[in-house]
C-alpha cells in the first residue's frame, strides 16, 4: 500500500500523537481550546468525532462505515452509523434513479431534509453521551454539502474527520453493484436486473455533481481511500483517536473474501479437563486434523487460503494436513490462565474460591493471577485483526477464548456475552463480510468431542459430546 499523508509532505501540521491525561488541567474551555489549537491534551472521553463519508454510490461506503463500528465497539469504544439513506426512506423507501437527479426539485428537498434530520439526531447523540465517533453514512459528494456539515459540527464542538472512498477499479464498482440490487432495501422485491440498471442510473446521476475533495478543502481532516487498500492520503488529523480510525482504514480493503475459524481438535487436556498447557491432540483430535482438508475443500472449493496457528502443538498438529502455505503466531496463542494454567476448574474453584466467583461475575474483564483476561486478549488479538483485514481468504486454527475474541469481532457480539458464547471443538466456521452483516456458516465434522463448554456458575468437568459437532 502506498501511503501518502499531505501533512508530513508539507511539515505545517504533523500528525500528532496521543498525550497522556492531563490530570492537573482544569477540564472544560481550556482542553477544547487546545484540542483546536495544537491538536495535544486530548483525552479520549472528551473526544466527539463525526466521520464523514464521501463518495459516488457502490464504493463501499457503507461496509467501511460499519466495519469502524464493529473495530471501535470490539476495543470498547461506542460508536455509531447514522445512514441518511435510512432516513431518507421514511418518506421515500423505494425511489427510483430520476430521485437522485439533481434538476428534481422534490428529490432535492427530500434528499435535504432527510440529511438534516441524520445530522439532527447524530448531534442529539453526542449530546447525551451516548458515544464518541459518529460515522455519516451518506454520499455528501458536494463542497457545499461537507462545508455545511462541518458548520453544523462546529457549533456543537464535534470534530469532523471526512473519509472518502474513491475508486475506479470496475470489479470492484460491479461486485458492490450486484451486492446492492440483491440486499438493499430500496429494491426489494424487484427484479435484480432492473434493480442493477437503476442503480447504475442512480450512479450517472451523482456522477453529474460529484466534486472529489481537492486543495480548496485542505483546512479539513480527511482522508481519501483511492481503490480501497491501494493508496491512502491523509490530511490535518489532530488527535490520538482520528489517528485510531485512520490506522483501521489504512488496512482495509473491500475485495469479496472469507474468513474460516476452527478450534484445533481435542486435545489430551480437553479430556482431562485441564485449561491451558501445550498437550498434544488425542485420538479423535487427529481425527478431526485428518477431516479436515476435506471439510475445508467443500467449503471452499478451490479457493487458495493461508493457515494461520498459534505456537501451540495442538493447533500445529491440527493444521498439518491442509496443503496451504501455514504461518504460527504467538497472539493467536491461548488466554493465559496464569497460575491456573494445568488445572481443573474443580481445583481453580476449591483453590481459589474468590477467583473463581470474580471470573464468573465478570468473565470479560476478570484476570487470571499472573495471567490475562479477555480484554487483555483483545488488545494482544489487535494486530491480528489489521493483518486478517489486509489478507484475503484466510482459516484460522485456534483456541477457544481467542476464536470467541475474533468471533465477537466480526459479528459484533457484545462484550458481556462473548466469553460466554458456544463454540464446539470439530467444528469449521466460516465467516463472509457483507456490506450490512456478516455470514455465517457452520460445518460440524461429525467427530465425537468432549464440550468444553463451562456455563457460568459450573465447574463440572467437560461433558461427553455425541456429535462433536453443534
Ligand atoms: C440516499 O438517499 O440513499 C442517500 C443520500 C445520499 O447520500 O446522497
Amino acid at each position: 500500500m502506498e501511503t501518502t499523508d499531505a501533512n508530513g509532505v508539507n511539515g505545517t501540521h504533523p500528525v500528532h500523537s496521543f498525550s497522556p491525561k492531563l490530570s492537573s488541567v482544569p477540564q472544560g474551555d481550556f482542553i477544547r481550546h487546545s484540542r483546536k489549537t495544537n491538536g495535544s491534551g486530548v483525552q479520549a472521553d472528551d473526544t466527539r468525532i463525526c466521520v464523514v463519508m464521501v463518495g459516488l454510490p457502490a464504493r463501499g461506503k457503507s461496509l467501511i462505515a460499519q466495519k469502524a463500528v464493529r473495530y471501535l465497539h470490539w476495543l470498547s469504544i461506542k460508536a455509531k452509523v447514522f445512514n441518511v439513506g435510512q432516513y431518507r426512506r421514511t418518506a421515500t423507501p423505494n425511489p427510483s434513479a430520476e430521485f437522485f437527479d439533481t434538476s428534481n426539485p422534490e428529490g432535492e428537498r427530500l434528499r435535504r431534509a432527510a440529511a438534516e434530520a441524520a445530522v439532527a439526531d447524530m448531534v442529539k447523540w453526542f449530546k447525551e453521551r451516548q458515544g464518541l465517533i459518529a460515522f455519516l453514512d451518506a454520499t455528501n459528494s458536494t463542497k457545499d454539502r461537507r462545508r455545511w456539515i462541518q458548520e453544523r459540527c462546529d457549533q456543537d464542538n464535534i470534530e469532523t474527520l471526512f473519509v472518502e472512498s474513491k475508486c475506479d477499479d470496475e470489479d470492484l464498482i460491479m461486485s458492490n453493484i450486484l451486492e446492492v440490487k440483491t440486499t438493499s432495501p430500496d429494491y426489494v422485491g424487484q427484479d435484480p436486473e432492473v434493480a442493477a440498471q437503476d442503480f447504475r442510473n442512480r450512479i450517472r446521476n451523482y456522477e453529474k455533481v460529484y466534486q472529489t475533495i481537492d486543495e480548496d478543502e485542505s483546512d479539513l481532516t480527511y482522508v481519501k481511500l483511492i481503490n480501497v487498500g491501494h493508496q491512502v492520503i491523509i490530511n490535518r488529523i489532530q488527535d490520538y483517536l482520528q489517528s485510531r480510525v485512520v490506522y483501521y482504514l489504512m488496512n482495509l480493503h473491500i475485495k469479496p473474501r472469507s474468513i474460516w475459524l476452527s478450534r484445533h481438535g481435542e486435545s489430551n487436556f480437553n479430556l482431562s479437563g485441564q485449561i491451558g498447557g501445550d498437550a498434544d491432540i488425542s485420538e479423535r483430535g487427529e481425527l478431526y486434523a485428518r477431516r479436515l482438508p476435506e471439510l475445508v475443500a467443500q467449503s471452499a472449493g478451490d479457493t487458495k487460503l493461508t493457515i494461520w496457528t498459534s505456537t501451540l502443538k495442538r493447533t500445529i498438529q491440527t493444521a498439518r494436513f491442509l496443503p496451504f502455505e501455514k504461518l504460527e503466531w504467538k497472539a493467536l496463542d491461548e488466554l493465559d490462565s496464569g497460575v491456573c494454567d494445568g488445572m481443573t476448574y474443580g481445583e481453580i474453584e476449591e483453590k481459589y474460591p474468590e477467583d473463581f466467583k470474580a471470573r464468573d461475575d465478570d468473565k470479560y474483564n476478570y484476570r487470571y493471577l499472573g495471567g490475562e483476561s479477555y480484554r487483555d486478549v483483545v488488545i494482544r488479538l489487535e494486530p491480528i485483526i489489521m493483518e486478517l483485514e489486509r489478507s484475503e481468504n484466510i482459516l484460522i486454527v485456534t483456541h477457544q477464548a481467542i476464536l470467541r475474541c475474533i468471533y465477537a469481532y466480526f459479528m459484533n457480539v457484545p462484550q458481556e456475552r462473548s466469553p460466554w458464547m458456544e463454540v464446539p471443538l470439530h467444528t469449521l466456521i466460516k465467516l463472509t463480510p457483507k456490506a450490512y452483516k456478516t455470514e455465517e456458516e457452520r460445518m460440524p465434522a461429525k467427530i465425537p468431542a468432549v464440550s468444553t463448554f463451562r456455563e457460568k456458575g459450573s465447574s463440572a468437568k467437560h461433558q461427553e459430546k455425541e456429535e462433536g459437532g453443534d
